[in-house]
């Protein structure tokens, strides 16, 4: 969704400035159809530009904006197109007050009419806009600014994060309610961001402010308060994400970088909880989760691929499980009580259509569990049991080590809710960061992308644990390529798409060995056949034989992790081709990686 900055501290002038504009390029994977600044003196200086960051950095005058203190927005429009005026901060009818907002405030309409009957004037389409005019009507009838943000706050419905300066105020006043929302204590001043990387080059100390809270930073310190305005003592915790997590490190593209950050993502997320004498998995802080009579998956976009490879894992240990699209599982009214497990699986921790159905469940006595990679994230904190994935920060808007740690965090967890004992599988687990590393070491993805740069269409296809795996290598294709891209378990292929297929339709399937290969290859006869060209992923080219065009090879491993090797390969095909399009990789058209609306 969008993003949201904010610094007060002893830095002043230009310094504000690059503070805000650092913070929102590593922000930018939220939301880049346009961004904007404010900074706070005896007035307020407010740039802010339709387009990419790129925009606003050369719309910053040379002499740079004079402030103490200042707020910045990356957007990913929802009320109102992507325009100047729609563009972050939004100001009052003075330009005394600015705000940035992350969220969707769901009264602003009747907000709206009230304040424009009493001769408010508003610029832009947006929500965002009725809180500067609530915070100036509050301060013309008498109210401090703490008050008059308090008052506005409790004016308004539906989520949101926001942020706020005002005029000859040394001050950022921020509050949020479903929306993300941290704080940085730093050695010259107190940040404030959606996330974590947008500050982490200056201070791993952060407060994850909750839902209700109120938080006015300054240079003098951090004050955070709940609802009745009481002073909360919160606790400052302590981040392990390398700076150098949240940067390029040479890579052309963060989506580049991740998908070679993936033997150590998954390094990290196996990190203690394989026992590998006893064949056992042991996730400590999920000690106290009993086994569940049934799980529920609930998950979007690529986070619902890795729910379906995790629902699998679930039912062949015995214990029945579904996945779910997060959106769809409210109106599909899935039955839930006490017995059932339902686990959201979102990167992000934010989703909100994910939010929606673990709230839900957890009201009609489901026990909750989050599988996220955001320490202090929504799901984290509201779920009764978190398991983090560990993956560190991922930037580029489509997801890659984060759906791998995923895949392996669901392995873990089903072997350990379902007390499972095969030292096979936890031996193949630890081997998996060396099997993904020789992947990555040997992969003939780009001579694959280059010649099939032109084709009409992609499909992908698996059977079984790989059928996850041939969606998420579609998903991957369309999100970056922005190439049409389909992918399904490949016994669907005679009932429907096999009247797409032609010699510009590559066809890329994922063969297991031990799992299916006989009929799955006879589908790759069926397809080559019809002329289209095929790319077997596999572990087993020996037996694919002449039937594929070409082979992406897959490490020996077991054969329940060989879709997660797979699934690199894949990764980097849709890499390469998006890169021979010259496509907007880290951040595809129309897209943002953390989506805070139902
Ligand atoms: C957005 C992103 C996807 C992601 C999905 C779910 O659509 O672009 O990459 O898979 O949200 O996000 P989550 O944070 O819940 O995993």
């Amino acid at each position: 969704m969008c993003g949201i900055v904010g610094y007060a501290g002893e830095r002043t002038n230009e310094d504000v400035v690059d503070v805000l504009l650092d913070g929102l390029s590593r922000l930018e994977y939220r939301g880049y159809d346009s961004a904007g600044l404010a900074v706070a003196n005896s007035s307020i200086s407010v740039v802010k530009r339709r387009g990419e960051l790129s925009a606003l950095e050369e719309a910053v005058p040379a002499d740079d904006l004079e402030g103490f203190a200042g707020i910045g927005h990356t957007r990913w429009s929802t009320h109102g197109p992507p325009t100047d005026a729609n563009a972050h901060p939004h100001t009052d009818c003075d330009g005394t007050v600015a705000v940035v907002h992350n969220g969707i405030i769901e009264n602003y309409q009747p907000l709206r009419d009230e304040l424009e009957a009493e001769g408010h004037e508003f610029d832009s389409e947006t929500d965002t806009e009725v809180v500067p005019h609530l915070i100036e009507r509050a301060l013309d009838r008498g109210d401090d600014v703490e008050t008059a943000f308090r008052r506005t706050i409790d004016r308004l419905e539906g989520s949101y994060a926001v942020a706020a300066v005002c005029a000859d105020r040394e001050t950022v006043y921020a509050a949020r309610q479903q929306s993300p929302l941290v704080l940085g204590v730093g050695d010259d001043g107190y940040f404030l961001a959606s996330d974590v990387p947008a500050f982490l080059e200056y201070t791993d100390e952060v407060v994850y402010l909750e839902d209700g809270q109120f938080a006015s930073i300054r240079s003098s310190g951090v004050e955070i308060t709940d609802e009745s305005g009481a002073i909360v003592d919160v606790p400052v915790e302590t981040v392990d994400w390398d700076p150098e997590d949240a940067g390029k490190s040479g890579y052309d593209h963060y989506m580049l970088k991740e998908i070679h950050e993936q033997p150590r993502a998954i390094r990290k997320c196996l990190r203690g909880r394989p026992r590998a004498l006893e064949g056992t998995v042991s996730i400590d802080e999920l000690d106290d989760v009993p086994r569940p009579e049934r799980v529920h998956l609930v998950a979007c976009g690529t986070s619902y691929h890795a729910a379906l490879y995790g629902a699998r894992l679930f039912r062949e240990r015995g214990i029945p499980a579904t996945a779910a699209l997060a959106s769809e599982y409210a109106v599909d009214a899935y039955p839930v009580d006490d017995g059932t497990l339902v686990v959201g699986v979102t990167q992000s921790g934010e989703t909100a259509d994910t939010m929606r159905a673990l709230r839900d469940a957890g009201g009609r006595g489901a026990r909750t569990l989050a599988v996220t990679n955001v320490v202090g994230s929504s799901a984290a904190r509201e779920c009764d049991h978190v398991l983090y994935i560990r993956a560190g920060p991922e930037i580029s808007v489509a997801a890659t080590k984060t759906f791998t740690s995923q895949q392996v965090a669901l392995a873990m967890l089903s072997s350990a809710l379902a007390d499972a004992r095969s030292r096979e599988f936890v031996e193949a687990l630890r081997a998996l960061p060396d099997r993904l590393q020789s992947v990555l070491d040997d992969s003939r993805a780009r001579e694959i992308a280059d010649e099939y740069v032109d084709a009409d269409a992609y499909f992908f296809v698996g059977r079984g644990y790989a059928a996850p795996v041939a969606r998420e290598g579609a998903l991957k294709m369309k999100e970056i390529s922005y190439r049409y891209a389909e992918g399904f378990p490949a016994g669907e292929f005679k009932h429907g798409p096999l009247a797409l297929i032609t010699d510009r339709t590559p066809v890329f399937a994922v063969i297991n060995r031990e799992a299916n290969a006989e009929k799955m290859l006879g589908n790759v006869k069926e397809v080559a056949s019809r002329g289209a060209p095929v790319i077997a992923v596999t572990d087993a080219p020996e037996a694919v034989g002449h039937h594929a065009d070409h082979v992406l090879r897959v490490p020996d491993t077991h054969w329940r992790f060989t879709p997660i090797l797979a699934n690199v390969q894949l990764q980097l095909v849709a890499y390469w081709v998006a890169n021979r399009l010259g496509r907007s990789i880290d951040k595809p058209r129309n897209l943002a990686k953390s989506v805070t609306v139902e």
